[in-house]
């Protein structure tokens, strides 16, 4: 934990903080409302993280979770779609998988591991849970400067390499979050990513996977 800082769940006294870091880490989107944050915390309130100043409880940054269960959405919905437009009202209290549907940190708290500790913090509620596994959509602010002279998944490969470094992808990867696959129109108004997203996923290796996705015995045998 970054000293000066501590981590707890959102309340209604944050709202204006985690607005004003909206509007300044995503100036293209519109902010969360207090109604949307509201309903987050009245689906999944231990899903919604904040990271505070010890001394003044200023918020410095926010992650969002909710439960789903996956198979209900296509892979390459957007945001609004697994999200209910932000609102978090699709939270599913059965779904395995916990969906990190925002991660954001104020520009002047940014490379001091607050992204860090409040990933670990999602983390521990995951194996809490005995859920099966962490998903998310990465931005890829990077992306843009190169996307005339390259394709979405040699960027992804060269940020994965090592060879590239992009402001959030190469923070999820070091986070302990692998690199599933790119998909397009995740975040409409994201110029910086070129449109795009990477999907990526942690599993939570002290669970199974749910039973109806677990591999099972062909039941003919060998050969059958
Ligand atoms: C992506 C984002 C959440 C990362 O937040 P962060 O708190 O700066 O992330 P961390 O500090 O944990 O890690 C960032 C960097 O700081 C470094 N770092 C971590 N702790 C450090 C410390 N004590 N001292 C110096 N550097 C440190 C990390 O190694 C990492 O290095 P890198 O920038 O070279 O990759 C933040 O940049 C952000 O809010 N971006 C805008 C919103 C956004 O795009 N969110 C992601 C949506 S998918």
């Amino acid at each position: 934990m970054p000293p000066d800082f501590r981590i707890r769940l959102l309340a209604p006294p944050d709202y204006d903080g985690v607005i004003g870091i909206c509007r300044l880490v995503y100036p293209a989107e519109e902010p969360y409302t207090p109604a949307e944050l509201d309903a987050h915390r009245r689906v999944f309130p231990e899903g919604q993280f904040v990271a505070v100043a010890a001394d003044t409880g200023a918020v410095a940054g926010a992650h969002f979770t909710l439960r789903l269960r996956l198979a209900d959405y296509h892979v390459d919905d957007p945001w609004d779609v697994l999200t209910a437009g932000g609102s978090f009202l699709d939270h599913d209290p059965a779904g395995p998988t916990l969906y990190g549907a925002d991660i954001m940190v104020h520009p002047a708290h940014q490379h001091h591991g607050l992204a860090r500790v409040l990933t670990d913090r999602a983390r521990d509620l995951v194996r809490a849970e005995r859920l099966w596994r962490m998903v998310g959509a990465s931005r890829l602010p990077g992306y843009a400067a190169y996307a005339p002279a390259m394709g979405v998944e040699e960027y992804v490969a060269a940020v994965r390499s090592g060879r590239l470094s992009d402001p959030a992808l190469t923070v999820h990867l070091r986070d302990g979050w692998a690199a599933v696959r790119p998909v397009r129109g995740y975040l409409p108004h994201d110029a910086e990513s070129a449109g795009w997203a990477e999907v990526i996923q942690w599993v939570n290796p002290d669970c199974p996977p749910p039973p109806e996705l677990a591999l099972r015995a062909d039941p003919a045998g060998p050969g059958g």
